[in-house]
């Protein structure tokens, strides 16, 4: 089985033969969930035990760690996706992907680490095993076999299916706390990346929203938490101490505000190539989030890529079987 798994900072996208999943990349030690009122529909509890050990730690993941995570803050920032954080987080992707004995992984990086962090990822991932249970369904071994690792951003270009014959295509894979870009040259049937165009800058959805929190407390008063500003990004009006307040018009000015910064960051780092680019793809789930602004801003061919969230995860899916030959049906993608 061929799993490839897209590790954001902000939410963990997996994909294995037509199934994917989706879950924040947040982890907290597991409270108690049995108070007899059956299965908790949202977030997963998951109990992982090492091949060699006969401990099994609980955790809550994703929804549940944010919703009910004593420490679940701790994670939800950008430097501590430590590598235990993020292991866990790729064993509950895997074990919810259908995932089970030896898998082949595909496996994002930040596209600004790559180079220097290729070779470790695929050595600390490459022979990982454990007992993987999730939400109380039946305990499952898990073992990476092979590992590709590949670049966030490059995935995303390669889950579209044409590409222009010729030119300069850009992709902005903009993800929750980082937003990637690159810039390649189209010929023929190549694809080449330019080596000094691509890079990473620290504005995603996440910046809009604190944008959008630091708006609500000048007009309230009241200060939010990260979490309660996600239950709001997307409410277009509350009831805010009896009277009706609308929000959509702060999520706009943040919405532009941050789009503006993404321009910014990128016309800086591509230069004089900015003025010949010819498409822009958007990818990651800030794709969707920026598209309306950044086509109006960016006043070129802007296109949304096909699955804009799970780009990463599909485009990585054929890069490994490029790279590892492996046989289409062999590997269970179709
Ligand atoms: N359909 C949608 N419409 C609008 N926004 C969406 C949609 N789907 C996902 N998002 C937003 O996309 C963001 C997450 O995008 P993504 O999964 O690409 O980030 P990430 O890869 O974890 O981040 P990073 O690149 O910083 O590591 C979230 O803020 C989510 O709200
Ligand atoms: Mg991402």
């Amino acid at each position: 089985m061929l799993l490839a798994v897209d590790q954001g900072y902000g939410y963990t996208k997996a994909v294995a033969g037509g199934k994917k999943v989706v879950f924040p990349s947040v982890i907290s030690p597991a409270g108690e969930t049995d108070l007899g009122l059956g299965k908790i529909s949202w977030g997963h509890l998951v109990t992982v035990r090492s091949q060699s050990s006969t401990v099994r730690r609980q955790y809550f993941v994703g929804d549940l760690a944010l919703k009910c995570g004593v420490a679940a803050q701790l994670t939800l920032a950008r430097n501590k996706l430590s590598r235990e954080i993020s292991d866990l987080l790729l064993l509950t992707a895997a074990y919810l992907a259908g995932a089970e004995g030896q898998v082949t992984l595909a496996y994002g990086l930040p596209i600004a680490y790559y180079r220097h962090q290729r070779d470790e990822a695929r050595r600390s991932l490459q022979g990982m095993a454990a007992y993987v249970c999730v939400d109380n369904g039946p305990e499952k071994y898990i073992s990476f076999g092979h590992v590709a690792v590949f670049p966030q951003g490059v995935g995303a270009l390669f889950s579209v299916d044409r590409l222009p014959e010729e030119g300069l295509v850009g992709l902005l894979d903009i993800g929750f706390y980082t937003t990637d870009y690159l810039l390649v040259e189209v010929r023929k049937d190549r694809v080449d990346p330019l080596p000094n165009y691509f890079g990473s800058i620290e504005i995603g959805v996440s910046s809009a929203m604190k944008a959008f929190g630091e708006r609500f407390l000048k007009v309230t008063g009241r200060p939010l938490s990260l979490v309660e500003i996600q239950e709001l990004w997307g409410r277009s009006r509350i009831t805010f101490e009896g009277e009706k307040l609308e929000l959509e018009p702060m999520q706009n000015e943040s919405r532009i505000a941050v789009a503006q910064a993404i321009v910014e960051g990128v016309s800086a780092a591509w230069a004089q190539k900015s003025s010949y680019v010819d498409v822009i793809y958007l990818a990651g789930g800030g794709g969707l989030e920026f598209l309306p602004v950044l086509r109006q801003m960016l006043r070129k061919d802007v296109i949304l890529v096909p699955e804009p969230q799970y780009a990463n995860a599909l485009g990585f899916c054929r890069m490994a079987l490029r790279q590892l030959g492996v046989d289409n049906r062999s590997a269970g993608y179709i």
